[in-house]
Formats: C-alpha cells, sequence, structure tokens
C-alpha cells in the first residue's frame, strides 16, 4: 500500500507496525501517530513527522492493566486504583519508567506516560502486535487534534505509512493526565475522566505547580487558523457578532448546551472554521464542571495560540 493509504485492515495496520511504520491510530480521545514503542528508529519519526521538540515525552498505548505495570520499575498504589476503575478508558497514568523503556519514548524522563485505550479497534492492534504503542495526537505540533482519520489524512498523510479507519472519536478530547510518580498526585492535563470523579477515590491536586512537560502546558495549543474568542454566553457571542467588520467572517459555536456532545465536535468544528475561511471563531464556554473542565482549557489554550497570529 502507498504512503497516505487509509482503511481499516488491522493485519496490515500490525504488520506495518511490526515493520517498523508509523500509522495513523484510532482511539476514544484523539487519533494517535503512532510506532511500535520498542523500535527508537520508528519513534524517531513520530517527531519528525510531528515537528515536536524531542524531549515532549510521548504516552505509551498497551492492551491491559496488567501489561502496564511490566513499563514501571515502582508501580505505584495510586497507578494501581486509577488503572482498576477507569482502563480502558480515556486516563494516562504518568509512573516511573522500566528500565527498558526507551529514552526517545520518554523525552530523557525518568517517567513514562501509560494508557489503555477504551477502543475495540486499537484493542485489537495492541493485541496483535504484543507490545507497547508510542502515539501522541496525530496533529502537527500545536495544531487541532485529529478525531477521524480523514482529518489524520488531511494533516499527516503523505507522510505516514497507513492510516487505520477507527471511526469518530467518540470522546474527542485528549485524556486526563495524571502524575503518580510522585507524593503529591497532581492532574497535568484535564480530560475526559473529571478531576470530581478522580478526587472520589484518591486525594489528587488539580494545579499544576513548577514546569510541565506535557505540551498542552505551552501557551499556543490546539490552535486553528482563524482568530478564536471565548466568552461566557450566548447572549455575549451575538453581541461580539454585531460588532463585526463588513469584511469580516465571524461564526458562533456553541458549546455551552450539551458539554459531552461538545467535546465529540469541537476540533472538526474548529477546523471547520478554517476550512470554511472564517476569520473569527466565538465559542460559548462550557460550565467548569465534568468535562467542561478540559473543554474550557483547550478553549482557552487555543484562543492564546490564535491571539498571537497575525489575520
Ligand atoms: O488521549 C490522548 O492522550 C491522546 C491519544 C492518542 O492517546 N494522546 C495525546 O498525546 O494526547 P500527546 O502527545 O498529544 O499528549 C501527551 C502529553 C504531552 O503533553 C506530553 O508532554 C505528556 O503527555 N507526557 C507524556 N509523558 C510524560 C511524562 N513522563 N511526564 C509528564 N508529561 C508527559
Ligand atoms: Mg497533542
Amino acid at each position: 500500500m502507498k504512503p497516505g493509504s487509509i482503511g481499516t485492515d488491522t493485519d496490515h495496520a500490525i504488520e506495518v507496525l511490526r515493520n517498523g511504520g508509523v500509522i495513523g491510530f484510532p482511539t476514544e480521545t484523539v487519533y494517535g501517530l503512532a510506532a511500535a514503542a520498542s523500535n527508537s528508529v520508528a519513534v524517531n519519526r513520530i517527531f519528525e513527522i510531528k515537528g515536536r521538540p524531542r524531549n515532549h515525552p510521548l504516552i505509551v498505548h498497551l492492551n491491559s492493566l496488567t501489561e502496564a505495570r511490566h513499563w514501571s520499575a515502582d508501580w505505584s498504589a495510586s497507578a494501581e486504583i486509577l488503572g482498576a476503575l477507569f482502563w480502558p478508558g480515556p486516563l494516562t497514568v504518568i509512573v516511573t519508567k522500566a528500565l527498558n523503556v526507551h529514552q526517545e519514548v520518554t523525552g530523557g524522563l525518568e517517567t513514562v506516560a501509560l494508557r489503555v485505550p477504551n477502543h475495540a479497534v486499537a484493542l485489537e492492534v495492541l493485541r496483535g502486535l504484543e507490545g507497547g504503542i508510542a502515539a501522541p495526537s496525530a496533529n502537527k505540533f500545536g495544531k487541532v487534534s485529529p478525531t477521524t482519520a480523514e482529518h489524520v489524512l488531511a494533516d499527516l498523510g503523505s507522510e505516514v505509512d497507513y492510516i487505520l479507519d477507527g471511526g469518530p472519536c467518540s470522546i474527542g478530547l485528549e485524556s486526563t493526565i495524571v502524575d503518580c510518580s510522585a507524593n503529591t498526585i497532581q492532574i497535568l492535563r484535564p480530560g475526559g475522566i473529571s478531576h470530581e470523579l478522580i478526587s472520589q477515590v484518591l486525594p489528587v491536586a488539580e494545579q499544576v505547580t513548577g514546569p510541565s512537560r506535557a505540551s498542552g502546558m505551552l501557551d499556543s495549543h490546539y490552535a486553528p487558523i482563524c482568530r478564536l474568542t471565548v466568552v461566557a454566553n450566548v447572549n455575549e457571542a451575538q453581541s461580539l457578532l454585531e460588532t463585526q467588520a463588513a469584511n469580516q467572517q465571524a461564526r458562533i459555536i456553541d458549546g455551552s448546551s450539551d458539554p459531552t456532545l461538545f467535546a465529540t465536535q469541537m476540533y472538526s468544528q474548529l477546523r471547520q472554521c478554517d476550512d470554511d475561511g472564517i476569520d473569527q471563531a466565538i465559542v460559548v464556554l462550557p460550565s467548569p464542571n465534568g468535562i467542561g473542565h478540559a473543554i474550557r482549557d483547550r478553549l482557552l489554550k487555543a484562543a492564546h495560540g490564535a491571539q498571537s497570529q497575525s489575520h
């Protein structure tokens, strides 16, 4: 098959990964840019394709909690609780890495990020490969994450060996990242598993203290090309729309009425604004609970990124 081909052939995807290839890989959160975690050359290609700094570590996707334990030299009690409760699912734990985890995967850190995705096709590939799959989101560094195979094709089609189409992502936002490697457990990135849910089972700090290598922490991230403005309610969005200059095209996107549904569509809608040549997207924020917290996190970062671009 030629580069950029897209299809539903899991056996082919497994073969490409075994041979050191890089594929578009479906999960329930967003599509990943995947390589066998045991193959340093293939993992290096992920960084080249994505244009990502090499010290930004990748998430290793695994088939089960049992397998995940082997990836850590010091599997923590908190990782065990979170894995047992929320895997397979949109949750990533950071733990002390096992000795044999390649430094390309961890960006030179002594910790590794692990996740068991809740997606039948992803799990089938993981079972077939019998090893971990390293994968960041399958977008160029700093840009909007892909939630369909077609998004991956549009962004990276000519650079990957295959795109495995597993349908549109059911969550649509990147996983919650929880640092379980230190005494104080911290959420580094909000996501599909909310702070409220996690704090029912573990004492967890929401605020990140000190520098983090979670790239979503950078100022400009998840950003579309158009100017993105976030507002608190629909009225505010309407008044803003009315003050637009005649030669400017603006579009209101309402994220407040059904946040769970909106999460599945948010990245598609931002991409659509760019495809339609919209100058400004005015997005109504949901309230900051449950998945709303993660949506606000992504939108505020995307809005910040868009401000620094000239349009
Ligand atoms: O839902 C997801 O998490 C998706 C799907 C494909 O699984 N993946 C994803 O990967 O969002 P990526 O690379 O776009 O974001 C992973 C984040 C990065 O910000 C990275 O810096 C952080 O996880 N990360 C990975 N390993 C880490 C570590 N050892 N310590 C701190 N942060 C880490
Ligand atoms: Mg990403």
